[in-house]
């Protein structure tokens, strides 16, 4: 890749990671980029870092444009080591003359690397400090989705860079949402909004009116990863806005396991069920669907009806995997079900309930489960189930 000025004097200089394709249990199978900025002024100064693996990366694109050595101060925005990891051997070489980040930024630094003898300048929310030409401001974003995250407002500019909000894992050699597939883009939004912001969208809300009350007019979003947000900013913003309330919609999605056919012949009456009502349906088989394109689906669905078989007892365990991670994401506003065929004890469909009691997500039914092979009536029954989620969907979503 090459440096790309994304406005005067200010460079991005990330990598871009075009094999990745696991992030922490996130299907990345579009790759992804680490994104960075290197701003001229009189204090040279580089906003956030790369990958440990992606090093040499940042400093080529460096140094295309100056000495990285010439590099007077580092903004760390965010510790989590996608984007501090290079920071031990950056540190040595090019030995700034200060690094910035946030009071949990300094305590995870130290937790991280180890190196108390660092020239941290802890800063805090609303603190600025003046490049020279230029000012930066400091927004502090706990939770979002650190302890330590912060944004970092260059109020001349109206150019906000944001670390993971806003963000999309996707490897591209443009840099600009107006250089890409639109819609595409706001898929990868979405999925890393679902996959990495959900459990945090009462924060979100609270700081999209934060932004709004200070009145911070923003023309360019630079994440740190994936596309820089120059086409599109307010839409980004306004889709974070819904995504965060998580308004329940007239959606459902089925997600389930089988082992012999029988739990699927279930998922598949009670689609039939759902579409009766005029209800539209996503369904979900787990041997074929990955945890991560489920959440993102869970953005838009009302409701969430979980199949599995029983195999030993237990649920199988690709379902366990979904629901283990869909309950750290922390979905709100829904309603669900649960359903799947047994042999002899059926602990499955008790086990899904346990689950939805957890998340917090309104159960409408307490459950069908059906022996083995589902017969004409099994099947009436699972149409039936159908029906009820509709209805009750129906219900919750009217306005
Ligand atoms: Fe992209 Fe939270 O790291």
């Amino acid at each position: 890749m090459r440096p790309v000025e994304i406005i005067d004097k200010v460079y991005w200089v990330g990598a871009v990671d075009w094999q990745i394709r696991d992030f922490h249990g996130y299907s990345t199978y579009k790759g992804t980029t680490y994104n960075a900025f290197l701003v001229l002024d009189d204090q040279v100064t580089l906003v956030d870092t790369v990958k440990k693996p992606f090093k040499s990366d940042l400093l080529r694109h460096v140094g295309e444009i100056i000495d990285p050595a010439q590099i007077d101060y580092i903004i760390v925005n965010h510790v989590e080591m996608d984007h501090s990891s290079c920071l031990p051997e950056i540190m040595d070489l090019i030995r700034p003359e200060k690094i910035f980040c946030s009071t949990m930024g300094h305590k995870n630094l130290l937790a991280h690397y180890h190196c108390p003898d660092w020239p941290y300048e802890v800063v805090k929310s609303g603190q600025q400090l003046s490049l020279g030409q230029r000012t930066v401001q400091f927004l502090e974003t706990r939770m979002l989705h650190w302890p330590d995250s912060m944004f970092s407002y260059f109020p001349d500019d109206r150019l906000l860079i944001s670390s993971d909000a806003f963000g999309q894992h996707w490897a591209t050699s443009q840099r600009f949402d107006d250089e890409v597939d639109v819609s595409e883009l706001f898929q990868h939004a979405a999925k890393y909004y679902a996959n990495i912001l959900l459990p945090f969208s009462g924060l979100v809300t609270k700081l999209l009116a934060q932004i709004k009350e200070m009145g911070l007019p923003i023309e360019m979003i630079a994440p740190d990863h994936g596309l820089i947000w120059r086409g599109h900013p307010a839409k980004i913003v306004e889709a974070y806005d819904a995504w965060a309330r998580q308004q329940p919609q007239p959606q459902a999605l089925i997600i389930y396991d089988t082992m012999w056919h029988s739990t699927e012949a279930m998922a598949q009456a009670i689609a039939e069920g759902l579409l009766m009502e005029g209800i539209p349906v996503k369904v979900f088989d787990m041997q074929v669907n990955h945890r991560s394109e489920v959440m993102t689906a869970v953005l838009d669905a009302g409701a969430l009806i979980f199949g599995s078989s029983t195999l030993n007892n237990h649920l199988l365990p690709r379902m366990a995997d979904m629901l283990t991670y869909m309950k750290g994401l922390r979905p709100l506003q829904k309603i669900g079900a649960s359903f799947g065929s047994y042999g002899w004890s059926g602990e499955a469909v008790g086990q899904i309930n346990n689950y939805l009691e957890e998340m917090k997500i309104k159960v409408v039914d307490p459950g069908l489960k059906i022996n083995y092979v589902p017969d004409a009536d099994g099947l009436q029954q699972c149409q039936a189930l159908g029906r009820k989620i509709g209805q009750a969907l129906k219900e919750e979503t009217k306005s």
